[in-house]
């Protein structure tokens, strides 16, 4: 019987996958024994034909049970090497696999843009749809279309900021100072009446700021425009809104101010939710107890006609928002610069 070269495989092979400490070992150890070539197990099937008829039988089935022991054998080294790796993992390399993930980071919406957003749901209520132009914008919109040709005083309240490009040897584009140009363009490309949009979108001014002044501001630009349109249905549509955004117990103040574009022309100005108007002094509302928030009016006859429609049967009103004062008055914050100052700590909060 040959069982003694067996038995020498057999131990060999065993303290050899003892020493074999990792992926590469193993599969040295492998090469070694089962290798299609030149394996030592291989050779030893392949010598099965070669023994004596009498005793081929037994060693064969000896040869195939020792080639399964050493199987199992390398199956059970592969999962304990798994298990030291796993080990050294959690411990050396302080890597604690039990941990829970690092939970993502959920953005919000800045709260001027929460705020538009509900505004603009609001109007929509009402009918309003939802139109948008262009930040660098034409004089000819901006000033000209909306009745503040080049030397007339309206343009000193707005310090423009222009873009240096000239034509003609003159500037004619600058960032829009007021939302106010899309009345003409909404207008322009709308044949006939009615019209009923809202326009939000930046506005940028030359500003020195305050609480209640930075020099980017977002407004809405609201424009009905129809037969019989009145100035009853410019404050029942702002009372409306205003009554959505503060609720009912808010004061309101309508007074009335100059726009070019519309006549007549009104402010609406909210009650200062800092000093409530008690008459001491307040940086927010300069102690007038009243927090200005959009300009409105009708919109002037001319404008009307420019536009192709009939000023004698066709009116409307316009207003343009603050949306970021609209914001201050909602959570009570007392100065507008904290809006665009980056600073996380505060945008947070809402
Ligand atoms: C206008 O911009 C007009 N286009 C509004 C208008 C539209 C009037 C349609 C009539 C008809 P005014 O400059 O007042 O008007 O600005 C309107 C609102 O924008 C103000 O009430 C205020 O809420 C906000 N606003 C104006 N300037 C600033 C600023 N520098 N910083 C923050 N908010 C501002």
């Amino acid at each position: 019987m040959q069982t003694a070269p067996l038995e020498g495989l057999r131990e060999e092979a065993l303290a050899a996958l003892a020493a074999a400490s990792d992926e590469a070992g193993l599969e040295r150890w492998r090469i070694t024994f089962f290798g299609r070539q030149e394996g030592r197990l291989t050779a030893l099937l392949r010598s099965i034909k070669d023994i004596p008829a009498d005793e081929r039988a037994t060693f064969g089935a000896q040869a195939n049970q020792l080639k399964q022991s050493l199987e199992v054998a390398l199956d059970a080294r592969q999962q304990e090497l798994k298990a030291v790796a796993l080990k050294v993992l959690s411990t050396e390399a302080a890597l604690d696999v039990t941990l829970p993930g690092r939970p993502q980071v959920i953005g919000k919406l800045h709260p001027v843009t929460q705020t538009m957003r509900d505004c603009l749901a609001a109007f929509g209520e009402m009918g309003f749809r939802v139109a948008e132009g262009p930040e660098v914008e034409w004089d000819r919109y901006n000033f000209d279309g909306v009745r503040i040709p080049e030397d007339h005083p309206a343009r000193d309240m707005h310090d423009t900021i222009w873009v240096n490009t000239l034509i003609d040897g003159k500037r004619h584009m600058l960032l829009r100072t007021h939302t106010s140009p899309n009345q003409v363009r909404v207008l322009e490309r709308t044949p006939a009446p009615p019209v009923r949009v809202v326009v939000p979108g930046k506005c940028y001014r030359q500003e020195a700021t305050d609480a209640t002044h930075e020099w980017m501001l977002t407004q809405i630009e609201g424009l009905a425009v129809d037969e019989g349109i009145r100035m009853t249905d410019l404050k029942g549509v702002l009372y409306d809104w205003s009554r959505k955004m503060f609720g009912a117990d808010r004061k309101i103040i309508f007074h009335h101010s100059y726009f070019p574009f519309v006549e007549p022309g009104v402010e609406i100005a909210i009650d200062c939710f800092i000093c409530r108007g008690d008459g001491r002094e307040c940086h927010t509302c300069h102690g007038t107890g009243w927090i200005e928030i959009l300009g409105a009016g009708m919109v002037h006859p001319e404008i009307i006609e420019n536009a192709g429609y009939d000023s004698s049967k066709v009116t409307g009103f316009a207003f343009g928002i603050g949306v970021e004062r609209v914001a201050m008055l909602r959570w009570g914050i007392d100065d507008i610069r904290n809006f665009y100052a980056n600073d996380v700590r505060f945008l947070r909060q809402f």
